[in-house]
C-alpha cells in the first residue's frame, strides 16, 4: 500500500514537473520570439505598425500607390508596412531604387499566393538561375527579330509596325465620324506586332478566337484582383467563394494554355532549325540542341519545356500589349484635354514627315516636340505606378534598415514621376516639363 502510494505521488509530481517545465519552456520561447519580432520590427525601416494581423489593410482607401506615396510623405523615401501577413519595403527616392535595383540581392521575387498560382513558370515572376537566363535569352532573341535600334532589323521591326499602323488607321477611317472604342482595335493592332516576333501570328480585327482569349485576359485582372485580400490574409482563401474562383482562374489558364499549345504543336510541326521564324522558334531550337546534348532537362532548371514556352509567349503577350494600348490611350486624352499641344505636335509632323508617308524612326531626331510629348505622356500616365515588386535574395541592410528576405519591395515608380526635385510643377499637365527637354510637353 505505501509502494503504491508513493508510486502515485511521484507520477503526480512527475507530471506536475514535467507541465510546468513544458510550459515555461513554451513561454520562453514565445519570450525569444517576441523580442526577436520587436528587434527586427525596431531595425526595419520606418513606418505605421497597424494592427495585429491586420496590418495597415483596414485604413487603406483608394489607390494604394496613393497610401504608399502618403506614408512617404510622412515617415521619409524608404518605408516599412504590413499589409496582412506581408511584410511590405516601399522604396520611392530615383536613386535609392536605381542603386538598390542594379544589384543582384533585390532581384528576387516575393513569394505569395499569387505567385503560387503561376508556379513559378515564365520570367516575370521567376527568380535565380531560370530568370537570369530566360531574360538573357529573351533580350537576345528580342533584339534579333526587330527590337533594336540599329542594324537591318529594325527595319524590319519598322515595316512590321507601319502595315500595323495602316490597317489601325483603315479601320479608323471606316468608322467615319461614328464614336468608337479605340481599346478593342488598338489591342489587335499591337498584338498583330508583338505576335508576330513571338509567333508569327497576326489577327483580323474580328477574329473571335482573339477576341475569346482577350477576354480571358481581361477576366484573369478581374478575378485575381477578387483574390487579393487572401494574397495578404491566406486564410481567407477558405472563405465561401474563393475556391470557385481559384477554380475558374485555372480553367481560363488552361483554355489560353491550349490555345498557345496548338500554337507551340503547329511550329513543331513545320520547324527548320536553318531558317528561325520568331522567338518561339528560337525556343524549339534551344530544347533540340539541349535535348541533342543531353542537358534538356536542365534548360529550364527541370520544369516543363512547353508549360514554360507558354508562359513566356503569356508575359510578354500581357506585359508588352497593355502597358503600349493603355499608353497610347493616354496619349489621346491628354491630347483631347490639351488641344494646344496636340496642334504643336500636328505642325511638326506636318513640316517634318508631311502628309503623304507615315514617320520613321529616323525621323525622330527631327520631332523635339513630338518626342518630348510622348515621354511627358508616359511619366504623368504613370501607368505602372508600383513597378513590379522584387524580394531580395537574402537578409539584407539598406540606407542602415535592416530588410529581411520575406519582404515585398516596391519601387514607388509613381512617386519618382511626381518628384519635385526631378520635374517642374510636375503634378501640373500643362506645365510641366523635363529639365531641359524641349517644349510640346502636356
Ligand atoms: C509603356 C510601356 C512599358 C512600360 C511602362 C513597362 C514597364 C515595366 C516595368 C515597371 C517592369 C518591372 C521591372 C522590374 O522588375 O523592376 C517591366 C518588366 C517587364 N516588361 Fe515592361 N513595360 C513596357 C513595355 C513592355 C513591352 C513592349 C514588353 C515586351 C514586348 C515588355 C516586357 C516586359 C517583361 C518581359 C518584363 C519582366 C522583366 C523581368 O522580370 O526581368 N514591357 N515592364
Amino acid at each position: 500500500m505505501f509502494v503504491y502510494s508513493a508510486l502515485v505521488l511521484w507520477n503526480f509530481l512527475i507530471e506536475e514537473f514535467s507541465t510546468k517545465v513544458l510550459a515555461v519552456f513554451v513561454a520562453v520561447l514565445l519570450s525569444v520570439r517576441f523580442l526577436q519580432m520587436v528587434r527586427e520590427a525596431s531595425a526595419l525601416p520606418p513606418g505605421p505598425w497597424g494592427l495585429p494581423i491586420l496590418g495597415s489593410l483596414p485604413f487603406l482607401k483608394g489607390d494604394l500607390h496613393l497610401h504608399f506615396r502618403d506614408l512617404t510623405h510622412k515617415y521619409g523615401s524608404l518605408i516599412s508596412t504590413r499589409l496582412g501577413s506581408q511584410l511590405i519595403v516601399v522604396l520611392s527616392d530615383y536613386k535609392m531604387i536605381r542603386d538598390a535595383f542594379r544589384k543582384e540581392e533585390f532581384t528576387g521575387r516575393p513569394t505569395t499566393e499569387f505567385t503560387a498560382l503561376l508556379d513559378g513558370y515564365g520570367v516575370i515572376n521567376t527568380a535565380g538561375k531560370l530568370w537570369k537566363d530566360q531574360r538573357r535569352f529573351l533580350h537576345d532573341g528580342l533584339r534579333h527579330f526587330g527590337m533594336s535600334y540599329i542594324g537591318s532589323r529594325k527595319t524590319q521591326m519598322e515595316g512590321r509596325i507601319m502595315r500595323e499602323v495602316e490597317e489601325f488607321l483603315s479601320v479608323l477611317t471606316s468608322k467615319k465620324d461614328n464614336p468608337i472604342d479605340l481599346n478593342p482595335i488598338l489591342a489587335v493592332s499591337l498584338s498583330n506586332v508583338i505576335c508576330d516576333i513571338l509567333m508569327s501570328v497576326r489577327f483580323s480585327h474580328n477574329d473571335e478566337r482573339f477576341k475569346r482569349f482577350m477576354f480571358l485576359i481581361d477576366e484573369g485582372f478581374k478575378l485575381f484582383s477578387s483574390l487579393e485580400a487572401s494574397f495578404f490574409i491566406p486564410i481567407l482563401k477558405y472563405m465561401p467563394g474563393q475556391r470557385e474562383t481559384r477554380g475558374k482562374i485555372a480553367k481560363n489558364r488552361e483554355e489560353m494554355g491550349q490555345f498557345l499549345q496548338e500554337t507551340i504543336e503547329e511550329h513543331r510541326k513545320s520547324f527548320d532549325s536553318s531558317h528561325l521564324r520568331d522567338l518561339l522558334d528560337t525556343y524549339l531550337y534551344e530544347i533540340q540542341k539541349a535535348n541533342e546534348e543531353g542537358t534538356g532537362h536542365h534548360l529550364f532548371e527541370g520544369k516543363d519545356h512547353d508549360r514554360q514556352m507558354q508562359q513566356i509567349m503569356g508575359d510578354l503577350f500581357s506585359a508588352g500589349m497593355e502597358t503600349i494600348k493603355s499608353s497610347l490611350q493616354w496619349a489621346v486624352l491628354f491630347m483631347l484635354h490639351h488641344p494646344e499641344v496636340m496642334k504643336a505636335v500636328q505642325e511638326e509632323m506636318d513640316q517634318v514627315v508631311g502628309r503623304r508617308r507615315l514617320p520613321k524612326l529616323e525621323d525622330l531626331p527631327y520631332l523635339p516636340v513630338t518626342e518630348s510629348t510622348m515621354l511627358e505622356v508616359l511619366r504623368i500616365s504613370s501607368i505602372v505606378p508600383m513597378g513590379t515588386t522584387h524580394a531580395p535574395t537574402r537578409d539584407l541592410k539598406l540606407n542602415g534598415f535592416y530588410l529581411p528576405r520575406h519582404a515585398q519591395i516596391v519601387p514607388l515608380l509613381h512617386s519618382v514621376h511626381m518628384d519635385p526635385n526631378l520635374w517642374n510643377e510636375p503634378e501640373n499637365r500643362s506645365t510641366s516639363c523635363r529639365s531641359g527637354s524641349a517644349g510640346g510637353c502636356v
